[in-house]
């Protein structure tokens, strides 16, 4: 390979091209990049899993070009179904009981339930629109910061992985997740959409879900983590590295920024590339400001940062 040439940045056609071979390509999303494949590529599957190094027991998200594609892999119609993918193109997840036979057993990781998602990014749905359902875990190693650039996908997986590069991604976070299980919605993980209006429109306070079955398996503890170990503080002063907000005033000189502590939105476009940042600078321990509102989406921003921290 050329010397200039090294980046694996590849054009929607040859995007659309190795997906369609069976080929894994990177591809943006409205939250995170995904790593993606055709969801009956038995093969592309399995490697997904293995670059990762991703435990087979986690399944993937199915992403969806119209809800018309939904339908045919559902075994049952949940109560306010329809309400829900009205809010689609969005970054909101949906797990439902499919049809087994309609979903790869790897791809749902032997649950009777696939996560279903119909991303607003318009090149993800172009994307999706030639390729046919595709599967995307955040493209990142398992345990990392998810990636919010083709830079953070070559961080983690090289040079050599085909990126579509639709520059950063606006969120920052990952789509939040609603699981159905016996005539109720719980929220099996929060992100990019706040979970107030959701419980105003479902007329209830979402919970976690409580079984076995239903826990999101990718919810472990260690999760979104950079190498640095994070102190999780209000307001931290006078200590060497922080992660916090550019408009407030913590006596040193090295902050990574969130942006302003007035704007939620900055905060989780920014979160990931911050992390990420400990690690190119090689900061081995940051104090993060988390001084701020636990409510929208900050509370998913609070979640992400004690993740991130081990919990
Ligand atoms: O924003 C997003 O959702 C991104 C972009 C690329 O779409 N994708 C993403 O995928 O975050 P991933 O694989 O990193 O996270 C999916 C989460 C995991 O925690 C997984 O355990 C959970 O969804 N999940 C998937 N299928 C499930 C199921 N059937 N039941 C419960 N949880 C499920
Ligand atoms: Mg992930």
């Amino acid at each position: 390979m050329g010397g200039k040439d090294t980046c694996m940045k590849v054009t929607f056609e040859k995007a659309t091209e190795l997906l369609q071979a069976g080929q894994l390509v990177a591809i943006p999303t409205e939250t995170v990049y995904g790593l993606a494949a055709c969801y009956e590529q038995a093969e592309a599957v399995a490697r997904i899993f293995a670059l990762k190094g991703r435990p087979t027991h986690n399944p993937l998200i199915l992403h969806i070009a119209s809800v018309e594609q939904l339908y045919p892999f559902l075994s049952q119609i949940p109560d306010m179904l329809p309400l829900l993918t009205a809010l689609w193109p969005a970054p909101l997840t949906l797990v439902l009981p499919v049809h087994k036979e309609k979903v790869p057993f790897a791809v749902r990781a032997g649950l009777s339930t696939q996560a279903f998602r119909l991303p607003a990014h318009p090149v993800t749905r172009a994307l999706l629109a030639k390729t046919g359902p595709l599967v995307a875990p955040s493209a990142n190693l398992s345990t990392r910061p998810s990636s919010t650039t083709a830079d953070h996908v070559e961080e983690d997986f090289g040079e050599l992985l085909p990126v579509l590069d639709a520059g950063p991604c606006s969120e920052g976070v990952e789509s939040t997740i609603l699981i159905y299980q016996e005539g109720k919605w719980y929220l099996g993980r929060q992100g990019a959409m706040a979970q107030e209006p959701l419980e105003a429109l479902l007329g209830y306070p979402l919970t976690s879900p409580t079984g076995q079955q239903i826990r999101c398996p990718g919810q472990q503890l260690k999760h979104y983590a950079p190498k640095a170990t994070l102190y999780l503080v209000k307001q931290p002063n006078h200590v060497p590295v922080v992660v916090g907000f550019s408009d407030r005033d913590y006596g040193v000189t090295r902050l990574f920024s969130l942006g302003s502590s007035q704007n939620p939105e900055q905060a989780a476009y920014r979160l990931y590339d911050q992390l990420r940042a400990l690690d190119r600078a090689s900061i081995a321990e940051a104090w993060v400001d988390i001084d701020f509102p636990q409510t929208g989406l900050w509370r998913t921003i609070l979640e992400r940062l004690n993740k991130a921290g081990g919990g």
